[in-house]
């Protein structure tokens, strides 16, 4: 469930959202429409965090899956890696664990460092990530031999099936997806169609194809 309580937002003087209140719940999928400008974005960043609302509350569950618009932004990255990013906590602690072990000399306070980051990789089960990332592709279609690659190599609708794998990994309690049929050949939107039926957790998504909203959508959360 994701709850948004009296959310009041407005830049300069232009008053998006003045006192919101409304509730996204699980097994519900929600297109989230208005016109260019209206505030889809705003909202959807509202609802993820990325933005604090300035008056009201958003109480969301602890882990998020975001489909992010910029299918490019992780061009530079592997397969694999890109994957793991989905869990950000998780990532942010391999990586500094990672820069650490590639010292020459490590100091007692690496040391400490080093404990702590290991407890949250334990945490949040990173010693099982690559292969937890590994299934999550396969599940969605990407052969074996591409999981290391870069995402640079891959096609528009394979890379938007690695970000949807990023958008998973972590068993997220609800998706957020910002325009996810834009680069995505014909097979892929009807992948994402019936895979996004058969989630279980809350599914909002801003997209103008029409075909798509009323395909996957129960609600409507129209932003007038
Ligand atoms: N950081 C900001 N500072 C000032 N104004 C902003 C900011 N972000 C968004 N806006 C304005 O708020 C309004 C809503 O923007 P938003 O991007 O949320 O709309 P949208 O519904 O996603 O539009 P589109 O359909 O074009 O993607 C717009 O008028 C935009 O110019
Ligand atoms: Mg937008």
């Amino acid at each position: 469930m994701i709850s948004v309580s009296n959310v009041s937002m407005r830049y300069g003087a232009k008053v998006l959202f003045d006192e919101v209140s409304t509730a996204f719940t699980p097994g519900k999928r929600y297109g989230l429409t208005g016109p260019n400008g209206a505030g889809k974005s705003t909202f959807m960043n509202l609802l993820t965090g990325e933005l604090e609302p300035q008056k009201g509350t958003v109480v969301r569950p602890r882990k998020l899956g975001v489909l992010r618009q910029d299918q490019f932004a992780f061009d530079a990255y592997r397969v694999l890696d890109t994957v793991i990013m989905g869990n950000q906590r998780l990532w942010a602690a391999m990586e500094e664990r990672d820069r650490i072990y590639e010292k020459h000399e490590i100091t007692n306070d690496d040391g400490m460092k080093l404990g702590e980051l290991e407890g949250i990789v334990g945490e949040e089960d990173g010693y099982s990530a690559e292969t937890d990332a590994a299934l999550l592709l396969q599940g969605l279609d990407i052969p074996d031999e591409m999981h290391q690659r870069s995402m640079s190599e891959l096609q528009g609708g394979q890379k938007v099936r690695v970000l949807l794998a990023q958008a998973l990994f972590g068993h997220p309690q609800a998706l957020l997806l910002d325009e996810p049929t834009n680069h995505l050949d014909l097979d892929s939107i009807h992948w994402l169609q019936s895979f996004l039926r058969n989630y279980d957790g809350v599914v909002i998504v801003i997209t103008h194809d029409r075909h798509f909203l009323t395909s996957v959508c129960t609600h409507i959360a129209d932003i007038d």
